[in-house]
């Protein structure tokens, strides 16, 4: 078997790189361990940048995101009682969209298959082999068959716990991690909103979070211990804990309903540097993880294809390998910022176990700022509605001149 691009991962990296690659006619394959139901069916984060949408328009598989898709132009900060407002279209001339990152999972698998694509799913025993030669290869199990897949490149999308991060050497990469000292427990609720717009709410008991997935579909999350066990809270005592963090003196309250699923988010800051060794690139969360506060993850995941594509498209038309080169510099440059966005608004939004009052103090003069000084509040927006792709820009100036010298 043998294709130009070898893709290991079928999560929205994976996906939207092999169709950012199909639209300019390179071949690739997507290697998935999961069944489709599975990777369809995965909840995850549901805020989708400026950018990505854009994106997703432009390359013709936002129909149903636009249909469907809340657009939302600016979030709610809520904190000793007072819920003040961020609004970035003012701010930025910007806005964020709300849809489930499974919502574009599924419109990718979607137009790959429609196009054609290969999306194997169900491999399984993936292995990473001559990465460091000019034709690297996968080889992997499915339906009790060895397989080896021939290609050109590997894209390494196989999320943190894949295989690919570790089958660069170790000698050669660098992981940089902070562990955050609580989870988060989210649940969907069938039921009508409580809010048109997101509220991050500060509270003495720890974090709150009110989202939403559509009109019938909410997404809540509260703060909890990091080995809480989603068995300790039925759903009287989650609804008691939202509603003593989240309800407000003005009589506002949180809406109750039918709760269909609970998980807990685990909360971790992690980058790999570099992200690339030879012939394979890291992409998405197999490369870095940012805490959920500010829904950066997927985000980030189509930032870095964008870069990935663009690199693979430039070597496919001209022999160039100057983006490629670039690849691991222009992503990193975005990642740390997007990790910094998400460990501060980890900080200013969280109880941390062991801080005294003092430290809850400088968080709410914090809030206070944010939401009180138009400088610091668009500093907010700016990266919550997606900071630009300038660098990236820039980098494919450069090579484009270079090229011509
Ligand atoms: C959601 C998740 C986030 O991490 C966030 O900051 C906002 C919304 C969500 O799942 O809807």
């Amino acid at each position: 078997m043998r294709t130009q691009v070898g893709i290991v991962g079928g999560g929205p990296a994976g996906l939207l790189l092999s169709h950012l690659l199909h639209l300019q006619g390179i071949e690739s394959v997507i290697l998935e361990i999961r069944s489709r139901e599975e990777l369809e069916s995965e909840i995850r984060a549901g805020v989708l940048e400026q950018g990505t949408v854009d994106l997703l328009m432009e390359t013709g598989v936002g129909d149903r995101m636009r249909d469907e898709g809340a657009v939302h132009h600016g979030v709610n900060l809520q904190f000793s009682g007072r819920r003040e407002r961020i609004d970035f279209a003012d701010l930025t001339g910007k806005a964020i969209t709300l849809y489930g990152q499974h919502e574009v999972v599924k419109d990718l698998v979607h137009a790959r298959l429609d196009a054609g694509g290969q999306v194997l799913f169900g491999a399984e025993g993936i292995e990473l082999r001559d990465l460091d030669s000019d034709e690297p290869k996968v080889r992997f199990r499915k339906d009790g068959e060895e397989h080896a897949l021939a290609c050109d490149f590997v894209a390494g999308t196989d999320g943190f716990h894949g295989v690919s991060r570790e089958a660069i050497p170790e000698r050669v990469r660098t992981g940089y991690e902070r562990r955050y000292p609580f989870g988060w427990f989210g649940i969907l609720v069938e039921g009508p909103p409580s809010t048109e717009e997101l509220i991050y709410a500060f509270h003495d008991r720890g974090f709150a979070l009110v989202s939403t997935r559509s009109p019938e579909i909410q997404r809540l999350y509260f703060q909890c211990d990091p080995e809480e066990e989603v068995t300790n809270w039925p759903d009287e005592k989650i609804w008691s804990e939202m509603h003593a963090r989240l309800d407000t003196d003005d009589g506002w309250t949180v809406e109750e309903g039918r709760i269909v699923q609970k998980d807990i988010v685990q909360m971790r800051s992690f980058v790999t540097e570099p992200m690339q060794y030879g012939r394979l690139f890291l992409a998405g969360d197999a490369a870095h993880i940012v805490p959920p506060t500010g829904a950066k993850g997927m985000n980030l995941a189509v930032a870095d294809v964008r870069v990935l594509a663009h690199g693979l498209e430039e070597f496919y038309g001209s022999g160039r390998t100057t983006l490629l080169e670039r690849y691991s510099k222009i992503c990193l440059r975005r990642v740390w910022k997007a990790s910094r966005f998400s460990w501060w608004m980890t900080s200013m939004l969280h109880r941390f176990a062991g801080d005294n009052d003092f430290q809850y103090r400088m968080q709410v003069a914090e809030l206070d700022y944010v939401t009180g000084s138009r400088a610091a509040a668009t500093s907010l927006a700016e990266n919550y509605v997606g900071l630009p792709m300038e660098e990236f820009a820039a980098e494919e100036q450069r090579s484009a001149r270079e090229g011509v010298r």
